[in-house]
């Protein structure tokens, strides 16, 4: 059987989710849910990022004594969210997890006779928890090069891994992998990078500095840097170095790493460095997405711009959220989120061209044919449909372009309702026809409704119960199209219109 492994990044927990962090759970939920509709076993993987000084920080700000009761309240409003929104993770690790702390440690001491140990020097970004080398920012009052926040000069005895020496070898390896950095924009933006001579990569801080980590085995003075902990956990979810997920999902699967592009470097360069290190493949595809901005900004708790996920879903419903997400952007670029461009889409392509269809057919059953599944020849709007088209799209995480490909059968199927007319029929009394018409716009509600459900899999279910398959269609998987599930003479039920218009 054909395997797939996916994850998000796990995300810090010093303030509450926002839209940002609900766009890549989506998204690798989608990726998910499609790829258990082409019938592969999927392993998709979420969670929390627990330690270090920012997570320190605002445990204290919010009067927390512990860092741990506090990491373990905003975690849980992460896994509520998605709860919220469908997310059909298959595991949430958090970073403070015995088994994961383990396998970091294990992981420290077969690394440690590459480390070099010494005074460390950088320029850091606490809100991002990254160094600069003390060259590469320069100024009297130097920035952050990705969230623009003052940096502060750091200079302490740390472990470190020289990452100079691999260079050659990652570019080789990216040069040789279409598919390894993507969009290319991104794999292009790497390979400037290595270009230039790579500083060490820090992994350890001391611990009277940052008391909050995952203590180094061979040091007592020192801690896990939060990143190389983090980093560790798309393994250490998989049992590394011996768990039965291991072998099938990291080194037979390869794994698909989502991220936002703020964190394409430690994603693109430390995280394959580290893995190559100890002789342990470098995942298959890692895909930067771009950034939501509010008002020309990049949405973030510090610029208090962000919007809030849970408000969306109880505003618009969870799909409409998810819709819209998935719809407006190609992944990888950045978009301007707006609560009008919400309702344009909700309004326009979820209420009318796909609760009409819905709707329309349904009604004309119930009327013209006692709410029974006619019988009838399948039409050709009901028999091709793009599923290698589709197909095409998702492997390349073009949502937008997915979407598309399926409204265009929607819309297609709501011009063939005005074309054939089917009142018209009815008083001519041409059976016939009026049961090909309604059993082909099924066809293609059951074809449609199955391509959607990664996507919107709340509307999906919707429509199956509609059509009296939700059982059948709730474990199918792409090849249930080729089957005739809708019985001639089983019984429809209409339900409420799928989704209400909105005011602007
Ligand atoms: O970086 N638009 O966690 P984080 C789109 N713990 N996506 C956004 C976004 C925005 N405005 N804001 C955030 C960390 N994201 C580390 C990761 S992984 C081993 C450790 C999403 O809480 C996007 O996926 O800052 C981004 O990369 C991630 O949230 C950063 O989340
Ligand atoms: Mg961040």
């Amino acid at each position: 059987m054909k395997r797939y492994y996916v994850t998000t990044p796990l995300y810090y927990v010093n303030a509450e989710p926002h839209i940002g962090h609900s766009y890549t759970e989506i998204a690798t939920d989608c990726l998910a849910r499609y790829h258990r509709l082409k019938g592969e076993e999927v392993f998709f993987l979420t969670g929390t990022d627990e330690h270090g000084e920012k997570i320190t920080q605002a445990a204290k700000a919010k009067g927390f004594d512990s860092p741990k009761a506090f990491v373990d309240e905003n975690s849980s409003r992460f896994k509520s969210l998605w709860e919220g929104l469908n997310i059909s993770y298959d595991f949430f690790i958090r970073t403070t997890d015995e088994a994961h702390k383990k396998i970091v440690q294990r992981f420290l001491e077969k690394l440690r006779p590459q480390l070099a140990e010494g005074t460390f020097r950088s320029w850091y970004c606490v809100p991002c928890e990254t160094h600069y080398g003390i060259d590469e920012l320069e100024g009297v009052s130097p920035v952050c090069p990705n969230c623009a926040r003052p940096v502060t000069k750091i200079e302490e005895e740390d472990f470190y891994l020289p990452l100079e020496r691999h260079r050659e070898w990652l570019k080789r390896y990216i040069l040789s992998h279409e598919e390894f950095i993507l969009p290319s924009v991104r794999r292009n933006e790497i390979l400037a990078l290595l270009e230039n001579e790579l500083p060490d990569l820090c992994i350890t801080r001391p611990r009277e500095r940052v008391p909050w980590g995952i203590p180094v085995p061979f040091s007592s003075k020192h801690v896990t840097y939060v990143w190389f902990d983090a980093l560790l956990n798309y393994i250490s979810a998989l049992g590394w170095p011996d768990g039965e997920r291991f072998t099938p999902f990291w080194e037979e699967a390869g794994a698909v790493h989502l991220v936002g592009k703020d964190i394409l470097r430690h994603h693109a360069v430390y995280w394959p460095i580290t893995l190559h290190a100890l002789g342990i493949r470098p995942p298959r595809t890692i895909f930067a997405h771009g950034w939501w901005k509010v008002g020309g900004e990049k949405m973030s708790k510090s610029k208090k711009n962000v919007v809030d996920p849970v408000e969306m879903i109880e505003k618009y419903g969870v799909d409409s959220y998810r819709y819209f997400l998935l719809r407006e952007v190609p992944f990888g670029l950045d978009g301007v989120f707006s609560e009008e461009a919400l309702i344009t889409r909700l309004n326009n392509e979820l209420a009318n061209d796909l609760g009409n269809l819905v709707y329309r057919t349904l009604t004309m059953v119930e009327k013209y044919f006692e709410g029974k599944i006619p019988e009838g020849e399948i039409l050709e709007p009901g028999r091709k449909f793009p599923l290698q088209e589709i197909d095409e799209k998702m492997s390349r995480l073009q949502f937008d372009g997915a979407l598309l490909l399926i409204w265009e059968r929607v819309r297609n199927a709501n011009r063939f309702i005005e074309e054939e007319a089917p009142w018209k029929l009815a008083k001519e009394r041409d059976e016939k026809r009026l049961g090909s018409v309604l059993r082909t716009l099924l066809e293609v509600l059951k074809k449609v409704s199955l391509s959607i459900y990664p996507f919107i899999p709340e509307t999906a279910e919707r429509i199956w119960e509609q059509l009296g398959i939700r059982k059948q269609l709730a474990q199918a998987t792409f090849q249930a199209l080729e089957e005739p599930l809708l019985p001639v003479g089983g019984t429809i039920q209409k339900g409420e219109v799928l989704y209400q218009k909105i005011e602007a």
